[in-house]
């Protein structure tokens, strides 16, 4: 069965200049895809391709200017009651009463749904939230509150999750929890997620299917996750920033692989074999080197290699 089904879809913009509507700005340029209940799916592209703009004209927060989108079958905006009950879109947009607490907050989204605020007691316990019931959310550090953000899409129980970006601001510790705690009810409730996020562990582990979007809210590909990370060159980058500028055969020196922005430095790595050796090889030289930290490669690196055609077979 078809969870969601996204045919011809665009979005238009106004530019506005000073007071006045300027020209249309295409940012969904006819998106057709569909998900089947149960998969998993990322959506991946540059900054501004309209990744955002796609959630929100699935979950009904904007209108597309063409196309037609179904959830379980039902036409969003025939019948857009049954479209919103079936799934939750948690977004960093979202904004608290801040003076309210945890508590109040649950029970004023679970009113809102119709559901008791108590069936999401298990969540925010395994958040490690659940002694902050009666704290006002404007004690919550922003990891905290992304957690509420969740919480907030669960107390739904939906049946469709959209997700946009919440991980992105947590610790590994925090990540971890909510990624296993959305696998576990992925497999508990049969959920379809859609959600754009760039960290390959993440997608890794919770979706089937990425959705490329390329510049100008085009639909560039659609792979399996399977398929595209093992087209991943490279799984680790080290960024170095230079007090003293070296030459490129200097630089070759500490690692083969690596871009030179003015004086930030950006290595590549295959795997923790590499990295540790191109970091002793720093190490050596700082009397160049100012500083440098190391981490894992995003998907938006594998967007940019593909466009350089750097992984060939795309
Ligand atoms: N409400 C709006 N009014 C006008 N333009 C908008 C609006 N929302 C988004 N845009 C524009 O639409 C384009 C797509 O924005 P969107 O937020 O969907 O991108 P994104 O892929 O989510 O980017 P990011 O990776 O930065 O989150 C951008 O050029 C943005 O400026
Ligand atoms: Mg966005």
């Amino acid at each position: 069965m078809k969870a969601l089904e996204v045919d011809g879809v665009s979005k238009d913009f106004y530019v506005t200049e000073r007071f006045f509507l300027g020209p249309k700005k295409r940012v969904l340029d006819n998106i057709s895809f569909t998900v089947e209940r149960g998969q998993n799916v990322a959506i991946i592209g540059p900054n501004g391709c309209g990744k955002t703009t796609l959630l929100k004209t699935i979950s009904t927060i904007y209108l597309p200017d063409e196309g037609t989108i179904r959830v379980f079958g039902n036409d969003i905006f025939r019948h857009p009651e049954q479209a919103r009950r079936a799934f939750s879109f948690v977004s960093p947009a979202l904004n608290f009463q801040n003076k309210l607490s945890l508590r109040q907050t649950m029970k004023f989204f679970g009113r809102v749904v119709g559901k008791r605020p108590e069936y999401i007691i298990p969540f925010l316990k395994r958040m490690g939230i659940l002694h902050m019931m009666d704290t006002r959310l404007e004690g919550f550090s922003e990891g905290q509150k992304a957690m509420v953000r969740l919480a907030i899409g669960f107390i739904k129980d939906p049946k469709i999750l959209m997700l946009d970006e919440v991980v992105v601001s947590l610790d590994v510790e925090r990540k971890e929890r909510i990624i296993n705690f959305i696998l576990e009810q992925d497999e508990l409730r049969d959920l379809t997620i859609l959600m754009v996020d760039h960290e390959p562990t993440v997608v890794d582990r919770l979706c089937d299917k990425i959705i490329i979007l390329d510049k100008g809210g085009v639909l560039y590909k659609i792979v399996s996750v399977k398929e595209l990370l093992a087209m991943v060159p490279y799984r680790f980058d080290i960024n170095v920033s230079l007090k003293k500028d070296m030459s490129d055969k200097q630089l070759a020196s500490i690692g083969s692989d690596f871009r030179r922005y003015g004086n930030k430095i950006r290595y590549f790595a295959h795997d923790e074999s590499e990295v540790d050796e191109i970091i002793k090889q720093l190490l050596k030289r700082s009397r160049f080197v100012l500083e440098f930290s190391t981490s894992g490669v995003s998907l938006k690196d594998v967007y940019f290699w593909m466009m350089e055609g750097k992984l060939g077979k795309f």
